[in-house]
């Protein structure tokens, strides 16, 4: 079972999200051999957990608020999406730390309201263009495994890594998937420190129709994340028709 998760970041507004929500949900996908999840942005969670409900595709959050309630201006709390409707949560996507200044800290609070609202984080983890060049990968992911997850009660709760280098997205350029693959291992192997069971990590960045089933292919990636061409039905579908078919 390999996860294919669309983040929609901002690229659509709200009937664009809803029509491609509907024609997504008119098709029909292998769930023995994928699972879907689309991440629109908040205003269409509602609409698109209406859309999927009689659908195997889970709806999720772009970001959610380390808070639960209260005096918090612009703010969305992990509760609120549950109760939209929301089953998962990307939390630290890099464009949330590099554009909106997100902390480790944040993250990790994020991490803690995200699973006492019984939603499904995706932690997403990834070096810079400069730390590539320093050769400090895992360097810095192993600091940012450490900054979230180190005593965080993972007992009985699901969590997901989403491998996504800062170089590769929306670049055109991805991680190859031998190097792709090779990292994972890594990944998995530090991941034994914070849980006993395995916890599956997808692999983001400049994925595409003709390259999803080579990653997806791999045993140490269990999924891909998709930004921009998931926000197309003719990019996304042949995508997710590729890693059916591999
Ligand atoms: P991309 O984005 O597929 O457009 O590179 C991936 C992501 O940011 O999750």
């Amino acid at each position: 079972m390999k996860y294919i998760f669309g983040n929609w970041k901002m690229y659509l507004d709200f009937d664009e999200s809803c029509i491609l929500a509907n024609r997504l949900a008119a098709e029909s996908f292998d769930t023995q051999k994928i699972n879907l999840g689309l991440f629109p942005n908040f205003l269409a969670v509602s609409e698109l957990v209406k859309i999927f409900c009689d659908t195997p595709i889970a709806v999720g959050a772009q970001t959610c608020a380390w808070a639960s309630k209260g005096a918090y201006t612009g703010a969305v709390s992990a509760l609120l999406l549950k109760e939209a409707g929301c089953q998962y949560v990307l939390v630290g996507h890099s464009e949330r730390r590099y554009i909106f200044g997100e902390s480790s800290a944040d993250g990790r609070k994020k991490l803690e309201a995200a699973l006492d609202a019984g939603l499904v984080p995706v932690l997403c983890i990834g070096e810079t263009e400069q730390d590539r060049k320093e050769e400090k990968r895992e360097y810095r992911l192993k600091k940012q495994l450490l900054k979230a997850l180190d005593g965080l009660d993972l007992s009985g709760r699901r969590l997901l890594i989403a491998y996504e280098p800062v170089w590769a997205i929306g670049s055109g350029r991805p991680c190859s998937p031998a190097d792709a693959d090779d990292i994972h291992g890594w990944i998995k192997l530090e991941l034994k420190q914070y849980s006993d069971t395995e916890i599956p990590v997808l692999y983001g960045g400049s994925v595409e129709a003709d390259n999803a089933a080579e990653y997806a292919a791999r045993e140490t990636i269990d999924g891909v994340l998709v930004g921009g061409a998931s926000a197309k039905f003719e990019t996304f579908v042949p995508l997710i028709r590729a890693v059916e078919n591999m």
